[in-house]
């Protein structure tokens, strides 16, 4: 398949799509089958380049894994899991950063993990020294080698009380996979609670894990020794709902998404709403639409859930180069999420960033080198360019811009969109894209 798509943009997108499981929720499900010592079966599973690179690092450590792409059918039966060839591993370096999320599942199985080095957007540092800390805390001996981290647990993993400076999405999932099979009371204060560990949480349950939540960010895991596999169906992913939604703002369009769940969605919504886009929720999903006349500007900042998602930045901003007037976003989840900007001026948006936070509040990147606030100023008729997409958000809000632009565009790295949005080509002509 060919990495780049000419797009003519335009005219509105209009039409029918559905969206089905959430990207950064399935792949961290099939990491929990791991712990699962029977089959678990996992619905609503998109077909996206992640899906294929965890099933291929399951398969190396002896599971079975089949992915049925018509009914969206995952199984994972780890009967027969096994250590895996270190060398097979390291070739999976730089294709994702969920492999970080198998250190405790194959510690508790398998007694060792081989993770290879990791990969994901470019869109800040993205360090991973909140993972080897908890998992340095539970036991685990950490090594680093050149075909990436080997991890062992010469005397088991046992339960931690342990507070994040900052609650990570990745970091909360890496404690609770590693905590629910760990001996003894595992404590967690500052955790991320965003919808998709909610349902991970659900999923550990149904396996047989003792987990308690607090209103506070707390979380109490009690260990248990042995799980089993799970039946489970994803929630829908509520980023690509809210790509597909700026996409119709941005191109004045009407777009019925397929599978779209409101009580995810609320935080977007609003802003939809504040922005002067219109929404209908319906028992098979969310229309959304431009309704005629002006967008109106808006100041929000990104945040952890509840607040406004960092992966739902990129594509508004697209559509507040169409608003009349001054926007504000202050992106405090990322440092670096802004460089997606760069072919918007091309294009002839009016975008301008700041070091300073823009925002209510001071965030971590305040005093500190990072241009984490942009001002967009509308509306700017945007023009065709030759783009190079920079990562997968960046990525899905240039071919926005591109739809909305007189003219055609050529938009070249268009594959590293499928690693999160399934059948985006296939979608954009149902929507009536003319792209070739
Ligand atoms: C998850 O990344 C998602 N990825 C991201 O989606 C999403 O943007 C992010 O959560 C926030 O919602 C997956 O689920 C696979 P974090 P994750 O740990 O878990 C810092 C997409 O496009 N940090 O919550 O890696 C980090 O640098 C992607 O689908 C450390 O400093 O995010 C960031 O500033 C992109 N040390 C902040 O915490 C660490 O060890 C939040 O990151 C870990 C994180």
């Amino acid at each position: 398949m060919t990495d780049s798509i000419r797009v003519t943009g335009g005219a509105p997108l209009r039409g029918e799509i559905r969206v089905r499981g959430a990207k950064n929720f399935v792949s961290k499900a099939m990491v929990a089958a791991l712990l699962g010592s029977s089959a678990s079966t996992l619905r609503n599973v998109p077909d996206i380049r992640d899906v294929g690179v965890v099933s291929s690092l399951l398969r190396l450590h002896g599971a079975d894994v089949n992915y049925d792409v018509e009914s969206g059918e995952l199984t994972i039966d780890t009967t027969n899991l096994a250590k895996a060839d270190a060398a097979q591993i390291a070739e999976h370096a730089g294709s994702s950063r969920i492999p970080i999320l198998l250190c405790g599942p194959l510690l508790h199985r398998l007694g060792e993990a081989v993770i290879p080095d990791l990969g994901g957007c470019r869109i800040g540092d993205r360090p991973i020294d909140f993972h080897l800390d908890i998992l340095k805390k539970f036991g685990a001996v950490v090594t680093e080698h050149p075909d990436g981290l080997h991890l062992s647990a010469p005397n088991g993993l046992h339960g931690i009380r342990h507070t994040l400076n900052y609650p990570s999405v990745g970091a909360t999932e890496q404690l609770l996979l590693t905590a629910v099979m760990a001996q003894g009371i595992t404590r967690l204060e500052n955790a991320a609670v965003e919808p998709e560990i909610k349902d991970l949480i659900d999923v550990l349950q149904k396996m047989g894990a003792i987990i308690s939540v607090d209103t506070d960010r707390s979380v109490t895991i009690e260990g248990v020794g042995r799980m089993h596999g799970y039946d489970h169906t994803s929630l829908a992913d509520r980023i690509e709902v809210g790509s597909w939604a700026s996409a119709a703002l941005a191109t004045s369009g009407d777009i019925m998404v397929l599978g779209a769940q409101q009580r995810h969605m609320g935080t977007f919504l609003n802003v939809f709403r504040k922005v002067g886009g219109e929404f209908d929720v319906v028992p098979q999903g969310i229309r959304f639409y431009h309704p005629g006349g002006r967008l109106k500007p808006i100041a929000i900042q990104t945040d952890v859930h509840p607040g406004f998602m960092t992966d739902w930045q990129q594509p508004l901003v697209v559509a507040l180069t169409q608003a009349t007037g001054l926007s504000i976003v202050h992106e405090t989840v990322y440092e670096n999420r802004f460089g997606f900007t760069d072919a918007l001026r091309a294009m002839g948006a009016q975008v301008q960033l700041f070091h300073e936070c823009l925002g209510d509040a001071q965030c971590r990147f305040s005093q500190r080198n990072f241009k984490h606030s942009a001002v967009i100023s509308g509306p700017t008729p945007l023009k065709a360019a030759e783009i190079t997409v920079p990562d997968l958000r960046g990525g899905f809000s240039h071919l926005i811009a591109a739809l909305a632009a007189e003219g055609t565009s050529t938009v070249h790295g268009i594959g590293i969109i499928d690693r999160g949005y399934e059948d985006f080509r296939g979608k954009l002509a149902a929507l009536g894209a003319e792209v070739e």
